[in-house]
């Protein structure tokens, strides 16, 4: 038996994957990928295996403990909090043993992702826990390279929504911004079209599902498109300012 009292905790490291490419992981994140004994990730839901698992799976080995995390995709907040405690738990019987551990999360590491939650919820039961990021690249970046446009230039404002906004917030941030963001556009799409249509906006209006992946789509310009069922894996881009891309 190990006096774990007497081991250094091992060190978290939440990797941003990048956003489905293989070739979009860095070179870093995979020295660590490869090298940690322990590689947690999100486990995917309704029996699927996860975005991020999918995208490393190639390069593990047999030696390395794979550790699924389960966090539900609900809004209730007790149900939220006590996944995150048992993730951490999980993690922490690894972490006590001196084992270090990766979190591979889909994008970026600090951009809207799972880890930021775990980190915290460990940080809080553990403090003398040791917690590192490695950044990847973010669905946003992701989905203008494969559009072929600039996400910003110049003097633009670039304004980056999450999912739980309010058609207000639309119109607030369409009154300032050169570039909008929807992130997790699937569950709000019937609500915002006719936003953009009334803003003449839809033909300057960009959707990509699953960037980067062979399972891609793109719909650039809206009009003709009022009625999508997009997946999970979906944002919009708004150039509101066009002038200023040109
Ligand atoms: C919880 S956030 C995670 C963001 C992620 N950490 C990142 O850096 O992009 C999930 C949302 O990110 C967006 N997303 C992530 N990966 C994507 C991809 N490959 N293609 C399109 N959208 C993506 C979608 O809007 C999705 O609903």
């Amino acid at each position: 038996m190990t006096d774990t009292s007497l081991t250094s905790p091992g060190t978290l490291y939440g990797l941003g994957i990048g956003p489905g490419d293989p070739e979009l992981l860095t070179l870093k994140a995979l020295r660590y990928l490869q090298s940690a004994p322990v590689v947690a990730f999100p486990a995917g839901q309704a029996n699927q295996i996860g975005v991020a698992q999918r995208a490393i799976a190639q390069w593990l080995s047999p030696q390395q403990v794979q550790l699924p995390l389960q966090f539900p995709y609900v809004q209730d907040q007790a149900a939220l909090q006590s996944a995150w405690q048992q993730a951490a738990n999980q993690v922490w019987q690894y972490l006590k043993q001196g084992q270090d551990v990766v979190f591979a999360s889909e994008g970026d590491i600090s951009f809207y992702s799972t880890f930021t939650y775990l980190a915290q919820t460990l940080h809080q039961r553990h403090p003398q826990s040791q917690i590192r990021a490695v950044p990847g690249v973010c669905s946003p970046l992701a989905a203008a390279a494969v559009l072929s446009i600039p996400l910003t230039i110049g003097s633009q404002r670039l304004a980056v929504l999450p999912a739980l906004y309010s058609t207000d917030q639309i119109e607030e941030v369409l009154a300032w911004a050169d570039v909008v963001v929807l992130m997790k556009v699937s569950s709000v799409y019937a609500e915002v079209w006719p936003i953009l249509q009334r803003h003449q906006l839809l033909e300057r209006s960009f959707i990509v599902e699953n960037a980067t992946r062979s399972d891609q789509v793109i719909y650039a310009g809206l009009s003709q498109h009022q009625n999508l069922k997009l997946p999970y894996f979906s944002l919009l881009i708004v150039q509101v300012d066009q002038a200023k891309t040109l």
